[in-house]
């Protein structure tokens, strides 16, 4: 088969490949680079449990070609937060107890860091934050205390993150 040589910035390092045409964001960052935050399900942009950052805004890595990220930053759940360190948001998700089997939550985590990024300076509502969750799907929590959590960061931080 053949591959096109491809660098991939993620979390803030270079990664030089060798990928085939046909292969996806979540395939390389899984399977090649060994970065299984992102996880996969649906494969079809309707779950969420696959979102990372690219550019700082929240995208479904099971539907982007990798090839289309050349030159992007990529952000995957790995690299939040500093090195001992969690990120607010990650630290919220603990304290509100809004983790249960963890499936949805790099997802969600990433989803809402991008969504507080677009309302900075402001605080968000709490049916704006449901609606910004609304493409990641849990099938645990309910919800609600995943909302508690983003609210908590959203009112300490007002928005950005
Ligand atoms: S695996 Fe990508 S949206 Fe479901
Ligand atoms: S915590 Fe299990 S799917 Fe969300």
């Amino acid at each position: 088969m053949t591959r096109v040589p491809l660098t991939l910035s993620i979390n803030g390092e270079m990664h030089e490949l060798l990928v085939a045409p046909h292969w996806t964001l979540l395939y390389v960052l899984r399977t090649v680079i060994g970065l299984s935050g992102a996880k996969e399900n649906c494969l079809e942009a309707e779950c969420g449990v696959c979102t990372v950052l690219l550019d700082g805004k929240a995208v479904n890595s099971c539907i982007l070609l990798a090839e289309q990220c050349r030159g992007r930053s990529i952000v995957t759940i790995e690299g939040l937060g500093t090195s001992g360190q969690l990120h607010p948001l990650q630290e919220a998700f603990i304290r509100h107890g809004a983790v249960q089997c963890g499936y949805c939550i790099p997802g969600m985590i990433l989803t809402a860091k991008s969504f507080l990024d677009e309302t900075s300076g402001r605080v968000p509502t709490r049916d704006e934050i449901r609606e910004a969750i609304s493409g990641t799907l849990c099938r645990c929590t309910g919800y609600q205390k995943i909302i508690d959590a983003i609210a908590a960061v959203a009112a300490e931080t007002k928005g950005g993150t």
